[in-house]
């Protein structure tokens, strides 16, 4: 079969057929796309009629790269977008996208939950180093989003599960919103990978990715990601990536591509576990709460049930001990299968316990600024396991 042939299947296919076969460069003795840990390639005959800003031929890899294109290529199918564009981080990637549609003088509208460093950038770095402002709103208030929009807005901002507090945001309600007053919509997908969710098919116009958590998930390599219209990637590629850098190793790439095989597969099992531990300390009376959108009592529970399809609601929650901060510190220390440390989508389970002070911490709503929270990525050890877990941490905690 040519490789013409196969990507028309994989425009269709299903999601594990897709997971296996997009991207992957079988066109030389390997059956794998090998690792090309070159920064030049060959040069044609005449290379003064190089575009040594173009991204289309292989000649540096801050230009194009063997991997990068083969991780690009499949991120593109997974995603259903024309093309991709892959950097050395998740925040790479976001100052990509600010960079490259963004000039001093400009506006956008940013989720007033997001991760620390997007919440960074728009309250403190974007403003002050390029002069452009932003106005933070509740992004499930659409009267509020529209408020927000001045003359100079070119952007609305938003996660479409929020980092940390699993706010949800309707994505399809915020793009026509945002195309009504002919503004792009970015919608930062990390907590909400493909198979689960495609933000492009409700309307976004860009979906970036942390690549460092699920998409490759097993927490050895870093990388970001934006997908969308060819022409806006292109953008991206050209301004952000040869002119400004950040671009990723050829040896990440390959990794990521490779760990994104299994990605259905091991969002299955992240999705089920999470449900069934979501559930488990909701109905322990020494957790003081849990936020998790598969819960019935999660504000936007309706909403990321129309919104995914039915097909989960990803692998992440955060809670709180019923104690103070050192209680919620001694929790964690009691863990022994579930490791403390940053990131998340990993294939271990991870938790996080961030306090009760600073600026981030005072625009979360209750209980998350009296309890602080302990964010908890749902790895793939056992649910039995992560279940006992918890409750001798649970039970040592409050002996
Ligand atoms: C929602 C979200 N976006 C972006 C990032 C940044 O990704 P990276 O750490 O790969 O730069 C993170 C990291 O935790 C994240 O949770």
């Amino acid at each position: 079969m040519s490789d013409a042939d196969l990507s028309e299947i994989l425009r269709s296919a299903g999601d594990m057929t897709v997971s296996v076969h997009a991207g992957n460069d079988s066109s030389g003795p390997s059956v794998r796309t090998p690792i090309t840990m070159a920064n030049s390639y060959h040069l044609p005959p005449e290379p003064e009629t190089a575009d040594w800003s173009g991204t289309e031929q292989l000649f540096y890899t801050r230009n194009t790269g063997a991997n990068q294109v083969a991780l690009q290529d499949k991120l593109a199918v997974l995603e259903g977008g024309e093309d991709a564009v892959v950097l050395a981080s998740g925040v790479a990637a976001l100052h990509a996208v600010f960079f490259t549609f963004l000039s001093t003088g400009d506006h956008v509208v940013v989720s007033d939950v997001t991760y620390e460093a997007t919440w960074k950038l728009w309250s403190d770095l974007m403003p002050t180093k390029y002069g452009i402002e932003a106005t933070f709103v509740d992004v499930t208030d659409p009267d509020s989003v529209r408020a927000a929009i001045r003359p100079t807005t070119k952007m609305v901002v938003t996660e479409a599960i929020a980092n940390p507090t699993t706010k949800v945001a309707d994505i399809a309600a915020l793009a026509v919103i945002a195309h009504d007053a002919g503004l792009l919509l970015m919608v930062d997908s990390t907590f909400t990978p493909p198979p689960l969710y495609r933000p492009l098919a409700d309307g976004a116009d860009l979906v970036v990715h942390s690549l460092t958590k699920y998409i490759n998930g097993h927490g050895d390599a870093m990388g970001g990601a934006v997908i969308g219209a060819g022409e806006l990637i292109g953008q991206i590629k050209r301004q952000a990536m040869v002119d400004v850098g950040g671009v990723i190793s050829p040896f990440n790439a390959w990794l990521i591509a490779r760990g994104s095989i299994t990605l259905p597969l091991r969002l299955a099992q992240h999705q089920a576990t999470a449900e069934t531990l979501a559930h488990m300390l909701a109905d322990d009376e020494r957790i003081a709460y849990v936020t998790y959108p598969g819960l019935p009592d999660h504000p936007q529970h309706h909403l990321a049930r129309r919104q995914f399809g039915g097909r989960g609601f990803g692998g992440m929650m955060a809670f709180a001990v019923d104690g103070d901060p050192g209680t919620q510190n001694r929790f964690v220390s009691h863990l022994k299968v579930i490791t403390s440390a940053v990131s998340l989508g990993h294939d271990e389970t991870l938790i996080v316990h961030v306090g009760t002070d600073g600026p981030r911490v005072a625009a979360y709503p209750e209980p998350f600024r009296t309890y602080g929270h302990l964010r908890f990525s749902v790895g793939l050890e056992d649910a039995d396991d992560l279940a006992a877990d918890l409750r001798q941490a649970l039970d040592a905690t409050f002996a």
